[in-house]
């Protein structure tokens, strides 16, 4: 029910990536509304509540400070939560399953069917179910018909409204997206239900980027954009392995190729892998989709996507093993950036977290720089106890080493002294730029062995 002072009650159900950004630039762009984010998690509503947020993200602190208390509350009281609200997003999480039928593959729905049967408990009006997670097609379809089972009379109208913003970036992309998708069932009921959403982004954009769907074809769509967008990795990414046999540049392939209109110019950075915790997980989910309705060659391809993107990241750590004469063992290597891309914390699905491990399976001496992301990482490396050293000031973690490793394309790492951590390392002192974002010519002059990706090496000494 309506607080009187607000026009509607809106509740998101998980505080994490997707509910905290999202629902602060509702409350943010639309004052009428009071909108309330509940967790299961006291310490990260707690978090929420101060200005050491359980996220980084750039632009997200300031935000929050304008709403805070005011139109925006965190609150762990999610029976409250779901008997207040007018309309329920939902933005849990949704990991791949890790057992049973469909392990390693489909998506793990306990989190999901869990606020179904929250809400199927706790509910005393009518309410719109917002479906904010990633999700197979027709969970929209599945919730609906938990919550039909209700004795009380209730009507709830589930639509399906996936979030496309990226991490790093998700102010900007949530301020003005190229597009919100809404889908719902193309019945009167279910139209009104979409066109109460398509109200709450009209307050700040345009019409022109608000689109409508079916249901399926909504919940497909989000599978099918991480997927295409993945997909322009790991196609540039297999062109980088090529390159480096050729003599070929990739960031001059692909610049030549973006220039394309019909290709275009972005996603064509070739890099140590894509991480996150989207990307993987997602083309799973339609690699099984696909599976289910026997259509095994269209899950093949996609699948593939996933395969080349683990012999990218593998071939990295093949690089620096055989350039560093097929031995690492007690030599000091500085991972720069532990983040799965740059100006985030998220270490999710990260290719540092796999290059570390093999790193320390040939018995080097890892340690760990990051602006951010050393909490996490911590957390991540754990079952390694003291065998690696965490130091966010990357100077201090190349000092002595033998190798940098640089994983996350952080801005900081193009402008540091390189001079200075040269002189300091042993030599000869081994770079490998994950991300291609160094100068390689000015470092091969300063005296480092340079290992770009989809580029020949730079190096002083060249076997006989
Ligand atoms: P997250 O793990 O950061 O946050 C999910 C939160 O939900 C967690 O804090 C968890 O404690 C909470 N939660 C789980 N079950 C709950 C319950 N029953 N009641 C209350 N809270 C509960 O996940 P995320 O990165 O925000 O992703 C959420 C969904 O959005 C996923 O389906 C993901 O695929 C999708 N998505 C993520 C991104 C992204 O950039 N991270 C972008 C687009 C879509
Ligand atoms: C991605 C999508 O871009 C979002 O639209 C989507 O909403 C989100 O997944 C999701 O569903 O979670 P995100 O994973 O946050 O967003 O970040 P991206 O910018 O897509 O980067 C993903 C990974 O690909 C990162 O590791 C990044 O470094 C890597 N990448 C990206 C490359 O290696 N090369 C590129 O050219 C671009």
């Amino acid at each position: 029910m309506a607080d009187k002072k607000f026009e509607k009650n809106l509740l998101c159900i998980g505080a994490g990536y997707v509910g905290g950004p999202t629902m602060t630039m509702i409350a943010h762009k639309c004052p009428q509304y009071k909108v309330t984010i509940v967790d299961v998690l006291p310490e990260k509503i707690k978090a929420w509540q101060t200005d050491d947020l359980p996220i980084y993200e750039p632009g997200l602190l300031e935000l929050i400070k304008l709403c805070r208390g005011k139109n925006l509350f965190f609150s762990t009281d999610v029976e409250t939560g779901i008997k207040e609200a007018d309309i329920i997003f939902i933005s849990v999480n949704t990991p791949t399953k890790t057992f049973g039928e469909g392990a390693g593959k489909s998506a793990d729905l306990q989190y999901w069917e869990k606020t179904a049967r929250d809400i199927l408990r706790t509910a005393e009006s009518d309410k719109i179910i917002v479906e904010r997670s990633t999700l197979p097609v027709k969970t929209a379809i599945a919730m609906e018909r938990i919550l039909s089972l209700n004795e009380k009379g209730l009507k709830f109208e589930v639509v399906s409204n996936p979030e496309f913003l990226a991490e790093g970036s998700a102010i900007k992309d949530l301020e003005k997206p190229d597009r919100v998708l809404i889908g719902s069932k193309e019945n009167e009921s279910g139209i009104k239900a979409r066109n109460e959403i398509v109200e709450i982004y009209a307050n700040w954009i345009p019409r022109d980027r608000l689109i409508t769907s079916n249901l399926m074809s909504s919940e497909l769509s989000k599978l099918v954009a991480n997927s295409f967008l993945a997909q322009r990795i790991s196609s540039i990414n297999s062109i980088s392995a090529l390159c480096e046999k050729v003599d070929a540049e990739i960031s001059e392939v692909a610049h030549a190729i973006g220039k394309d209109s019909r290709i275009g110019d972005k996603f064509l950075n070739a890099s140590v892998g894509f991480g996150g915790s989207c990307f993987k997980k997602d083309i799973l989910n339609l690699v099984y989709l696909c599976e289910t309705f026997g259509l095994n060659e269209v899950a093949a391809y996609w699948e593939s996507i996933v395969k080349m993107n683990e012999y990218q990241t593998s071939r990295f750590v093949q690089t620096i093993n055989k350039a560093m004469f097929n031995t690492l063992t007690n030599k000091r290597i500085a991972v720069f950036g532990f983040a799965f891309k740059a100006n985030t914390s998220d270490t999710r699905e990260t290719a540092a977290l796999y290059v570390t491990q093999k790193l320390m399976m040939e018995k080097a001496h890892v340690v760990i720089s990051d602006p951010k992301a050393i909490k996490n990482a911590k957390n991540d490396l754990k079952n390694y106890g003291d065998d690696i050293e965490f130091q966010e000031d990357p100077y201090k973690a190349a000092k002595s080493a033998h190798a940098i490793a640089l994983i996350t394309e952080w801005d900081l790492y193009k402008t540091l002294d390189y001079t200075k951590i040269y002189h300091e390392m042993e030599k000869p002192a081994f770079i490998f730029d994950g991300r291609n974002i160094l100068d390689h010519e000015k470092l091969y002059k300063i005296g480092f062995e340079v290992y770009p990706i989809g580029k020949a090496p730079l190096i002083h000494f060249k076997e006989g």
